[in-house]
């Protein structure tokens, strides 16, 4: 299994995820054969990158967290929010409650479990995959904060729905390009329109972790600059999520960094700008090398990343693909560098 941009994927190389269109459609499953019809109509969607297989006999979890049936259900019921937002109808409380539910299950199923995945966003999916991987990094980072089930909960809520207000701000659902002054104080509002529209169905604490994910340890945050103390914990770790999320994804106007660069990036801004100790559980919520980053190991061999979680990693040598190295998380010193 490989992360590989589009323009290096070849037509004896097959799809290791199944492509999920925005409307919650599967458009290609896992394992097609990827021919250069559907590798143009991949690009003409604007992937840049995706996971491959280079034997079909291959078999690497490369799906994250989340399970496609939940994944696709969640990008349902988000959708239909924002659609319910815009036309100023109240949100459904229970179907987005039985979604996060279900998310919950997938997400705290398995023990050592870490967010394992490099960003497969595309400027159109963006939103939604966003949204969806900050609820899955908050539930783990709330884990690791030893938060209880209902505490998870309001913060798996407060994630999925905590951009929810960018539904009211045109530019922001729009390709984001390099955004103009109006722009910018026009998605500052999107915070307090989230807040309005989540309280009117979802509890207090719910609510506020839209309002208050931008908000900063220094008070250089927005919408109202509280400082530390006065942010609660679950902001906090939405916060962290968001901006470790935005920062790894493959945004047009910005630089995308990879997750050590990102984990490295939120630790020199802690604790000026981030919690540490919330820092702390992002770093061991999400894996340093995702599953499909190409890493050179201290005597300069190089691996893949096949499989992560809190206590070990499985590392392929791409010339042989059925030579495996297990490396137990006591041993990460064994990795010089990532290469990819
Ligand atoms: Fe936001």
């Amino acid at each position: 299994m490989k992360y590989l941009p589009l323009k290096e994927i070849t037509e004896d190389m097959f799809l290791a995820h199944a492509v999920i269109g925005n409307d919650g459609r599967v458009l290609l499953n896992k394992g097609t054969r990827l021919t250069p019809a559907y590798l143009h109509r991949l690009a003409r969607m604007e992937y840049t990158h995706l996971y491959v297989y280079e034997s079909p006999a291959e078999d690497w979890d490369c799906t994250g967290p989340l399970s496609d049936k939940i994944r696709v259900e969640a990008i349902r019921v988000l959708r239909e929010s924002l659609i319910r937002v815009v036309e100023h109808k109240p949100l459904n409380e229970p179907l987005i409650s039985f979604v996060i539910e279900g998310l919950l299950k997938d997400v705290l199923q398995q023990e050592d479990r870490v967010f394992d995945i490099i960003d497969v966003k595309t400027p159109d999916n963006y939103l939604y995959n966003h949204s969806l991987n900050v609820a899955v990094i908050s539930v783990l980072m709330g884990r690791q904060l030893k938060l209880n089930r209902e505490e998870l909960k309001e913060i798996a809520l407060g994630a999925f729905l905590h951009d929810l207000g960018k539904a009211y701000i045109k530019t922001a659902i729009k390709k984001l390009q390099a955004l103009s002054a109006t722009d910018t104080v026009q998605i500052k509002q999107h915070t307090i329109r989230g807040f309005e529209t989540i309280r009117a169905s979802f509890s207090l604490k719910v609510a506020n972790i839209a309002y208050q994910h931008h908000e900063r340890e220094d008070g250089s945050g927005y919408p109202l600059g509280l400082i530390g103390v006065d942010i609660p914990l679950a902001s906090k770790i939405v916060g962290v999520a968001d901006s470790f999320d935005a920062m790894v994804s493959n945004r047009t106007y910005k630089v995308r960094l990879w997750n050590d660069q990102a984990l490295k990036e939120l630790t020199a801004e802690s604790p000026a700008k981030y919690n540490p100790a919330v820092v702390r559980a992002l770093r061991e919520a999400v894996a340093l090398y995702p599953v499909g980053s190409v890493v050179q190991l201290t005597g300069g061999e190089q691996r893949v990343v096949v499989a992560v979680s809190t206590t070990k990693m499985v590392l392929q040598n791409p010339k042989q693909l059925s030579d495996l190295l297990e490396l137990p998380v006591t041993e990460f010193s064994r990795i010089a560098k990532r290469v990819l």
